[in-house]
């Protein structure tokens, strides 16, 4: 199946740097959020990332100039119906997602692969409740979406091989390499990287170390280009515990709880970077 244009459902951190690969890589985007504030921030960010980019050499002005002119910004997002394939990557919760999916499937054109961006929620689940099950599947980015090489991509029960090689020839046409997972609670960088990070937060806890010694300890005392607290905060503290969450609920075992600080930062609003404050002030 050939792929040209790719919709991006979300404008936030993920979803602007899923619109900032795939229009380097030479895909008409159209890029849709709620909030039309979030889409001119989108556009700004992308435009800042890779003026970056050109100062480093790793694209020409050419490039840049084409492949800002090949993302559009839609409020609609029933105009998203007619493209090849579409991402959703917003907030981490499935009820957006399924109201989202909802809002999407009477647009939809029969040959729509529909993919999410999802970190954690069951991929056979989401599916379950479209009209396609083997054309939809987890087309799973890290962040930085421009700077990380690995896509993750899941497939439901149902996603059939048509669709997975179709995302797998989008990923190779990205210069990325893909992991394929199967669908269990988290998938595999999730299901590692999160009991990591949250063992970091009852280090912290427990008063083992303060926030500086853990994140010290673990970038030279284990090569990692982050501490795990500070790269908690990149990803947002919200997110971390809703993975938690996924796999506490999802595996049934105790040794995925998620510490109780975690809770009480997000509780508080302390939600990491995005917020200007997390295990960091950013203020
Ligand atoms: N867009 C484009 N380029 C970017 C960028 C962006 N948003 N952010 C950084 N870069 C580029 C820089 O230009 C720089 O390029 P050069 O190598 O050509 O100089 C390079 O990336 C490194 O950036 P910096 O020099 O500014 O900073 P750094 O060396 O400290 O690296 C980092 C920053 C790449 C984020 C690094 O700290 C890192 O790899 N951190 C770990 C990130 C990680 O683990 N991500 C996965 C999170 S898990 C996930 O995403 C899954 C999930 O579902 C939650």
């Amino acid at each position: 199946m050939d792929i040209r244009t790719v919709g991006v459902v979300g404008a936030g951190q993920m979803g602007n740097g899923i619109a900032h690969v795939m229009a380097l890589a030479g895909y008409e985007v159209k890029l849709n959020d709620v909030s039309t504030e979030a889409l001119d921030k989108a556009l700004a960010t992308i435009g800042r990332n890779m003026e970056r980019q050109v100062s480093r050499e790793k694209i020409t002005r050419d490039e840049m100039d084409a492949a800002m002119a090949r993302i559009t910004t839609e409020a609609a997002l029933e105009t998203l119906g007619t493209c090849d394939l579409i991402i959703e990557s917003a907030t981490e919760r499935e009820e957006i997602k399924q109201k989202i999916f909802d809002a999407l499937l009477p647009h939809l054109a029969e040959h729509t692969i529909l993919t999410s961006n999802t970190s954690s929620i069951s991929i056979t689940r989401l599916a379950s409740r479209t009209d396609r099950p083997e054309k939809f599947m987890g087309f799973h980015f890290m962040n930085p979406v421009p700077v990380m090489q690995l896509v993750e991509l899941i497939r439901g029960i149902a996603t059939g091989k048509e669709t997975f090689d179709a995302c797998l020839a989008v990923v190779d046409r990205l210069g990325k390499t893909a992991a394929s997972a199967e669908d269990f609670p988290a998938f595999i960088v999730n299901r590692i990287l999160m009991p990591m990070i949250n063992e970091a937060v009852y280090t912290l806890y427990e008063g083992v170390g303060n926030v500086r010694s853990i994140d010290r300890s673990m970038k030279l005392g284990a090569n990692h280009p982050m501490g795990p607290l500070e790269l908690a905060d990149f990803i947002g503290l919200d997110t971390c515990l809703a993975i938690m969450n996924v796999l506490h609920d999802g595996l049934a075992d105790t040794k995925y709880r998620p510490c109780p600080l975690l809770t009480k930062y997000v509780e508080a609003g302390w939600l990491g970077r995005k917020s200007g404050r997390g295990f960091y002030d950013y203020r």
